[in-house]
């Protein structure tokens, strides 16, 4: 009988990281491991580099995004992101902090799209904070544009008579309505065929563009049934019904806002991995931060990170056997009762970071690799 390895093309592939600020190292080395766990199962090669970015950047180049890192995830196949920022960099200015080099890193490879998929685990119901029948059955695509609005239009501030007069300008043009709107389709294509468009059409003039330009494209996807929202009937929706929503698109300001609640009905913001993609290499991080008061302690929750490097597996390198593979371990050592401090529930049994892992290579490796290439 023919074995994966035989089956599956080797295949070699370049992977920067950028373990970033707080808990991004730990839960980045777990998630390396899960790869190198999976290059040696189904004979690929990943070659991983690391580079500094955020806040160990500032303190090591005087930058968050040096030129080397950058030049670095140009050239690469793919890129992982732990996380960035924290207290110590807190009185640095706005444009020279941890986060203004992931939104120059956004800008600079043309991250446009921003998939985050929220899933509610089954064995990790008790967690989230909806009620039992409303909780099941939530699976949503939020696909959040991720270049342009109110992150990247003009930010100023001047003297007013009664102190200061601060100034943030949000712009959408239709081409970057359109490019992101088309990758929202596509993806409800593949699905459920729903999308909700979220927007504040009834105040923003951006929103009205957003709006038109959507119900404009509508017209040539008849296979998806498109609803339009506002954004705050969207949040109260989230809350109320989330098992009607398929896949949700909405701007970059609204996006970020409704991810983070989108993630708390999973129950802990630890569990939700991403992916940024534009016309080059993409990227992957949990949706998670620094988690600054979390760090060195051993008990962060790698599992958005390592969900994220699932992902890149699937969605960067065709690598779907790979992602389920890892994936359905998650899904297992869940239902085992191990869980990291964040989702602990009575009754389940609490490990740390590194240990969380090591249960996971050892559920990966049990696993049959033939139970998922059908060799
Ligand atoms: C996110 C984060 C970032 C954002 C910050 C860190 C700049 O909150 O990825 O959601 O606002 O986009
Ligand atoms: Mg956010």
């Amino acid at each position: 009988m023919a074995t994966a390895r035989d089956k599956t093309m080797t295949n070699k592939k370049k992977i920067v990281l950028l373990p970033g600020d707080g808990i991004g190292p730990e839960i980045m080395r777990a998630a390396v491991r899960v790869l190198k766990g999976c290059a040696a199962e189904f004979g690929h090669e990943f070659d991983f580099a690391e580079f500094p970015f955020g806040g160990c950047a500032i303190d090591a180049t005087g930058v968050p995004l040096p030129a080397e890192t950058l030049a670095a995830c140009k050239a690469a196949d793919a890129i992982l992101l732990g996380a960035v920022g924290g207290p110590k960099w807190d009185a640095v200015p706005l444009t020279k902090r941890p986060e203004s080099g992931l939104l120059g890193l956004r800008k600079a490879l043309g991250l446009y799209i921003n998939l985050r998929p929220i899933d509610l685990h089954a064995s990790l119901m008790g967690l989230s904070p909806l009620r039992a029948d409303r909780a099941s059955d939530v699976h949503i695509d939020f696909v959040r544009e991720l270049a342009g609005d109110i992150y990247f239009g003009k930010h100023h501030v001047e003297a007013d008579p009664s102190g200061e007069r601060a100034t943030d300008e949000a712009v959408y043009t239709t081409a970057e309505v359109e490019r992101v709107a088309k990758y929202a389709f596509a993806r409800a294509e593949s699905r459920k065929g729903k999308l909700a468009s979220v927007d504040k059409a009834n105040v923003l003039t951006t929103s009205q563009l957003w709006r038109r330009t959507v119900t404009r494209m509508a017209a040539d996807h008849p296979n998806v049934k498109v609803e339009h929202l506002y954004v705050d009937n969207a949040a109260m929706q989230l809350v109320l019904a989330p098992a009607q929503f398929d896949v949700i698109l909405t701007s970059n300001m609204f996006g970020d806002i409704l991810t983070d609640l989108g993630a708390a009905l999973a129950g802990s913001i630890g569990l939700i991995p991403s992916m940024s993609c534009g016309p080059g290499p993409s990227l992957y991080e949990p949706i998670h931060g620094s988690a600054p008061t979390l760090a060195g302690k051993d008990v962060a929750n790698p599992v958005g990170m390592i969900l994220s490097a699932a992902l890149m597996l699937r969605e960067s390198f065709g690598m779907k056997h790979e992602a389920e593979w890892i994936e359905s371990a998650v899904d297992r050592v869940f239902a085992s009762g191990v869980r990291t401090p964040d989702t602990v529930e009575p009754g389940t049994t609490k490990v740390g970071c590194i240990e969380f892992g090591e249960r996971l290579m050892a559920e990966m490796t049990k696993a049959s690799k033939r139970e998922h290439t059908g060799a």
